[in-house]
């Protein structure tokens, strides 16, 4: 977690670094901070809270001029968000300057260490331990700094990304990545470099990028082509340029209040990009590569395992229902967290499919390499392009939400419905599973679930008018059956992580196992009630509780009549086939969401506590 930012080369460097922080705040935002070099002298600033708090402090505090400098968007794991705990850190010399994204594990058997050889610390951090460690190094064994560097990383257990800056040598930033993403910009004529944990803080600047591998590492200085080492022994590496397909306006909030109701609306071009070249509708077929490519072991695999965290472990659920119903593939679906330290029964007959937006979460990055070790294919679904879990899994297919801003995922868990969409039907054709008139509907169906949503997007002001009754809620249960159960459980997941209101998601049936108990005339409860699936038994939940003066706020099917008689509020979603109902009444919940955390005053893209990708565990 956290953002790091840096500049090298002939413009201003506050400027880039400053924007580049509010890109990436994303990621994490208790604190920020930044350091500059002017030619003589460390100018370094650092407080507690956004960045926003930041620029006013750079303003007041130090000079920002520098065509170098570092910059730190937080999200704290050791030592709680204050000042001196922010980055950047300095060495106890002050000539080393760090930012760091990551966590290291040992740092506490170093301090001690670097204690007994006189250092003192001023900050709880791991990362202060880490710039020490380099000083030592450095002078102990009088070498330059990416040799510091260098050594001082064969000596971490943990995880980060870095950039490290030393005074005495001005002219480079060392950077270096184990388990946290760290790009690098190369500038025209490489006479200046960006450094970043994603692009998009110097999307503007260049379309050409570097991003380094785990255990690589790399000293960058104006004027000379940017060579990638191992850190373990110090062999040079390939490096390989890439071209940013990213634009500006795509990381924007383009007229929109927040990046969350942004991406909402987003959600049908985004839906129509995940499935463009993949189903070919008029020729009644479904194309991708990364499936094509291993058919052989999708349709020898006993077994699918699903890996995800969050709202990507919620996509994981609506597809253990699509796997089995289109493709009759047995599928478990696995929290990463608890895969990873769990002793799994793997084969090589078992496909693992690890899905993640970011690409960087750390738990199903570790469940992938477990996966891997007993012998899993493992298959990824990802949005973000070139990430760790991206290149970690042997083969994938894209999200193609765009950059997904707002901490709470909408348009990526949509997305990555329709990418598991498109793998159960294709899997189900190969494996002869689905008849060809049923595949064929099925293919039409999903084509048109963009412009359903479209429509549905429409009835925003009756949802808002909903989110006004219910604005002050205490608690809200959330019900669904089916592949409707995984969609009770992200709407209460949303619900909860931006309003801070508390919220559960249960199948609808098991409400009488032990909710029921909450249900009084001051308990909302959102039910999803479409006409396919088991309405019927729906209904008679929704009777229950009504029964016991529970609030309904049900999504129901256009021209339902039996439900609208007895919710207190209905919110119509157009008709699909049951499989896909899920891409529709998750429209509406993200919406109730946000509507209630706005009139709560909430911050809707950085919730409390929260970032964007869990990079620790
Ligand atoms: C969703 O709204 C969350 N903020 C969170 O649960 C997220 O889905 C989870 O951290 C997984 O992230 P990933 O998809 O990037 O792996
Ligand atoms: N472990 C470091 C800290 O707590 C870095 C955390 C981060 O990735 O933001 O300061």
């Amino acid at each position: 977690m956290c953002g790091i930012t840096g500049y090298i080369g002939y413009r201003d460097a506050y400027p880039i670094i400053i924007n580049g922080l509010k890109r990436l705040e994303y990621r994490g935002y208790d604190s920020a901070g930044v350091m500059l070099f002017d030619g003589t002298q460390i100018n370094l600033s650092k407080t507690k809270g956004k960045v926003s708090v930041l620029e006013e402090k750079v303003n007041n505090e130090i000079s920002n001029k520098g065509v170098i400098g570092i910059g730190h968007t937080r999200w704290a794991t050791h030592g709680v968000p204050n000042d001196v705990n922010s980055h950047p850190h300095i060495s106890q010399s002050g000539n080393l300057v760090i930012v760091h994204n990551g966590i290291i594990e040992n740092y506490n058997t170093l301090k001690q260490e670097l204690k007994t050889r006189g250092y003192t610390f001023k900050s709880d951090t791991d990362t202060e331990v880490l710039i020490n460690l380099i000083e030592e190094i450095k002078t102990e064994h009088n070498v330059k700094l990416g040799k510091a560097v260098q050594i001082a990383l064969n000596q971490v257990v943990g995880a980060y990304a870095i950039a490290v800056f030393d005074k005495t040598n001005p002219d480079e930033i060392v950077v270096a990545r184990l388990g946290s993403p760290i790009a690098i910009g190369v500038g025209k004529d490489l006479k200046e470099f960006f450094i970043a944990s994603d692009a998009s803080p110097f999307i503007e600047y260049t379309k050409d990028a570097i991003y380094l591998e785990d255990e690589e590492m790399a000293i960058i200085c104006q004027g000379k082509e940017v060579k990638v080492r191992k850190i373990k022994d110090d062999t040079l590496v390939d490096t390989d340029v890439q071209e940013l397909q990213m634009n500006l306006e795509q990381i924007e909030k383009g007229g929109y209040e927040h990046f969350m109701l942004k991406e909402i609306y987003e959600q049908p071009r985004a839906i129509i990009d995940t499935y463009r070249g993949r189903l070919l509708r008029e020729k009644g077929i479904i194309k991708m590569s990364g499936v094509e490519d291993n058919m052989g072991k999708f349709l020898n695999a006993e077994r699918i395992v699903i890996v995800a965290c969050g709202t990507s472990w919620h996509a994981a659920l609506v597809a253990e229902y699509l796997f089995e119903d289109f493709a009759r593939i047995p599928v478990e679906v696995e929290y990463a967290s608890e895969f990873r330290y769990r002793n799994p029964v793997l084969t090589e007959k078992d496909i693992v499919i690890a899905i993640s937006q970011s690409g960087e979460t750390a738990d199903t990055l570790a469940a992938i390499k477990l996966a891997k070790e007993r012998g899993a294919f493992v298959f990824g679904v990802c949005n973000v392009v070139g990430s760790s879990i991206a290149r970690e899994t042997h083969a994938g297919a894209y999200t193609h939400a765009g950059p997904e801003i707002g901490v709470a995922s909408t348009k990526a868990f949509t997305t990555q419905i329709t990418v598991l969409s498109l793998m159960a039907l294709r899997l189900a054709r190969a494996k002869g599973t689905m008849s060809s008139s049923k595949y064929r509907h099925y293919l039409q169906e999903l084509e048109l679930i963009p412009q359903k949503v479209e429509s549905l997007l429409k009835v925003d002001d009756h949802i808002k008018e909903i989110a006004k009754k219910y604005m002050l809620s205490n608690n809200c249960l959330y019900l669904g059956r089916g592949y409707n159960f995984p969609v009770a459980l992200e709407g209460a997941l949303k619900l909860k992580e931006i309003s801070y209101i508390h919220a559960e998601g249960y199948p609808a049936a098991e409400m009488k196992h032990g909710p029921i108990a909450l249900i009084d005339d001051r308990m909302p409860v959102i039910v999803i009630a479409t006409s396919k699936g088991h309405y019927d038994k729906v209904v008679s939940n929704i009777q229950e509780i009504k029964s016991r003066s529970g609030k309904i706020i049900a999504v129901v099917t256009e021209g339902d009549t039996i439900v609208r008689e007895i919710a207190d509020h209905v919110i119509e979603v157009p008709e699909t086939e049951e499989a896909f109902t899920p891409l529709l009444t998750t429209i509406p919940l993200q919406l109730l969401s946000y509507h209630i955390a706005v009139m709560r005053n909430c911050n809707v893209d950085q919730p409390r506590n929260l970032a964007k990708s869990v990079t620790v565990e």
